[in-house]
């Protein structure tokens, strides 16, 4: 049963026995979104949540069934089609970074509880606007994880397709180890197969819907990396981009410049969470 508070107070108690909290809270002000119980007759979807402290909601189903369920496309094929994008144009040193994801992160303190809603939080405001969030901490503390439990929720969420142009495509979302990009490009210098696929990568992660930048700062810091992450940067402006990174801004704005980082806070204000007391978990057996 939902606690009956604030604009929930007014309702008859039949509506509120037909309501239930489910896993999801509010990007404004933190609270348990609410929905209607069951499915939408017409699109056979979830109903949309509330909040009932702002009124704040997700997209209607009927708006979600719009823009998101093309009838000439199964969600089967869609959601293949984004899986084999993923696969082609990411860019990875450790395919293990894939088995991240909400469900499977565990939250034994105070401050994984934390990270684990701003994750979910940043992923739901990503649904309707977009976002540039920034992760930052210590090695180990479960930042790639999360970033990667964010791509998973989205795609799913979205149900594998983007509006575009009046019709639908199979959304593009793409994960790039800043590192091995940068290493790649080194070895792509001398061999023209490598230079081709950086290239591509390059290009796609311009374009793409949703890009997670993991481990920025750890890159060797040469020209090539510096002028690589403007133009992401650049092409990113308007689009969403999750980045994980052992640097504080200071050190972000020493290593990549003002005008660079400044970039991000256009679509970054409240979307940045620092790991701090989250212990290593690199060698710690999580139960
Ligand atoms: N709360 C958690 N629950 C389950 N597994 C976790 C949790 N935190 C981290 N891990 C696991 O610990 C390992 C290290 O986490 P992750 O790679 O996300 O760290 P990171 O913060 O990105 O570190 P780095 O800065 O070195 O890249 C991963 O295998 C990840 O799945
Ligand atoms: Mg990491």
């Amino acid at each position: 049963m939902i606690e009956v508070s604030g604009l929930l107070g007014n309702l008859p108690d039949a509506m509120l026995n037909n309501m239930e909290y489910f896993d999801k809270r509010c990007p404004n002000d933190n609270e348990p979104l609410v929905r209607m119980k069951g499915f939408d007759k017409f699109t056979g979807r979830t109903f949309a949540g509330m909040c009932p402290k702002c009124f704040w909601h997700e997209p209607f189903p009927s708006e979600r069934a719009k823009k998101n369920t093309p009838e000439q496309f199964t969600l089967k094929a869609m959601k293949n089609d984004t899986f084999t994008y993923l696969e082609r144009s990411s860019i990875l040193s450790d395919t293990s970074v894939f088995n991240g994801n909400f469900n499977n992160y565990c939250t034994k303190t105070q401050a994984e509880k934390r990270a684990l809603e701003y994750a979910k939080k940043v992923e739901t405001k990503m649904l309707n606007e977009t976002v540039h969030a920034v992760m930052v901490g210590g090695t180990g503390r479960g930042k790639t994880h999360l970033a990667v439990g964010i791509m998973y929720q989205y795609m799913e969420d979205m149900n594998y397709v983007f509006p575009a142009k009046g019709n639908y495509r199979a959304l593009r979302v793409i994960f790039a180890d800043l590192p091995e990009l940068v290493d790649q490009a080194k070895l792509g210098m001398n061999n023209e197969d490598i230079r081709k696929n950086v290239d591509s990568v390059i290009a796609n992660i311009k374009t793409a819907d949703l890009v997670i930048i993991d481990d920025l700062g750890a890159e060797r810091q040469t020209d090539f990396a510096l002028a690589t992450l403007d133009t992401i940067v650049r092409a990113r402006e308007n689009k969403n981009l999750v980045i994980t990174t052992n640097l504080k801004s200071a050190e972000l704005v020493s290593a990549y410049g003002d005008r660079t980082i400044s970039r991000l806070s256009h679509h970054g204000v409240g979307n940045s969470f620092s790991f701090k007391n989250i212990e290593d978990h690199r060698g710690v057996k999580v139960i």
